[in-house]
């Protein structure tokens, strides 16, 4: 069995879903305990991030059907006979299709293509049952048990090329009972486990605007209009339909202190009601040529993407020759 099931068929852009929130793609191999912990946790009306989809490289993992009652998109596609980098690039289309901003690794039972790990670099984390940098990789409470240890846990950490190796975000001690088994133990740190990762991953999304993300975000949107393109223009990333700009991505541009894009209106009376209706999101484009460019505030909490998507394509339109800004 394999396949996609739910909404995540239809294909998103990266503007769907409620504002402000991080999307985050949740890979798992089984049971999926720490996915479901996820899921609840994002049903909290203030947590800054959203389940777009659960994947699994095995079709049978449990957690897929918890995840399908909770109206959650899975993706369901085994590895096997296929070559790693291969699998890889299938199950990061289906996660990049979501419109997924963050990957979080949740008991995936897969060691990922250097590829997949450079494409979320930054973006992905994943949670792992011991005190790290104490033992990576498998049989983490026996070796903890073996060892002597009085004290045991689990980790999240960002993910990177090595195994088992990013930058750790967060840690929860648990401690280690006379009479303990591998089994009794992995069961407390189970309890722990579904307390951390929400926690971490919500402080992770939820810290100050991150420049990068939010232009990949802009990327996203403004690459899959037709006849776009990209290049650098006065020292920024600059977005062309047919070699007419039509969209800048600023960051702290000459000191500004804010992350924003520049779009085309259609002239000055739009960007006065614009910047008088809301003064916090629109501003006068400084370094700009006159001619309709304003100023987009992009490092706000609230923001409303699907609200960007359509200023983007309203700038786009002004951009695209007639023949083909018409077909849209
Ligand atoms: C958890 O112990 C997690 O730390 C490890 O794999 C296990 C997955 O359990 N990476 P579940 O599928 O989340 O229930």
């Amino acid at each position: 069995m394999s396949g996609v099931r739910g909404p995540i068929g239809a294909p998103r852009t990266m503007a769907d879903g409620k504002a402000g929130r991080a999307r985050v793609a949740v890979l798992i191999s089984g049971r999926g305990s720490n996915m479901a912990a996820l899921v609840y946790a994002a049903k909290q009306a203030d947590c800054p991030f959203e389940i777009v989809l659960v994947a699994s490289n095995n079709p049978e993992a449990a957690g897929l059907q918890l995840a399908e009652a909770e109206g959650i998109p899975t993706f369901a596609h085994s590895h096997k006979g296929m070559k790693r980098a291969d699998y890889d690039r299938l199950i990061d289309a289906a996660i990049r299709r979501a419109g997924a901003t963050h990957v979080a690794l949740a008991g995936y039972m897969r060691l990922l293509s250097p590829e997949f790990v450079e494409g979320w670099q930054g973006r992905m984390l994943n949670i792992h049952p011991s005190l790290l940098p104490r033992y990576k990789g498998l049989d983490t409470h026996q070796r903890a048990l073996d060892a002597g240890d009085r004290v045991a846990g689990c980790s999240v950490h960002v993910v990177t090329a090595e195994l088992d190796d990013g930058p750790v975000l967060g840690q929860t001690e648990v401690a280690i009972l006379d009479g303990d088994t591998a089994q009794t133990l992995a069961d407390r740190i189970l309890i722990a486990e579904h307390q951390l990762y929400g926690r971490v991953l919500a402080a992770f999304v939820g810290g100050p605007a991150n420049p990068a993300l939010l232009l990949e975000r802009v990327r996203a949107i403004a690459l899959a209009l037709p006849v776009a393109s990209e290049k650098m223009s006065h020292g920024v990333p600059a977005f062309a339909a047919a070699g007419k700009m039509f969209l800048y991505f600023r960051n702290n541009h000459h000191g500004d202190g804010m992350v924003s894009i520049c779009v085309k209106t259609t002239g000055r009376e739009e960007q006065e009601m614009l910047i008088d209706t809301d003064p916090d999101l629109y501003s006068w484009p400084s370094y700009i040529g006159p001619s309709g460019w304003i100023a987009m505030r992009l490092d706000r909490r609230d923001l409303d993407w699907d609200h960007v998507a359509d200023r983007i394509l309203t700038s786009w339109r002004h951009a695209a020759p007639r023949a083909i800004s018409a077909l849209l």
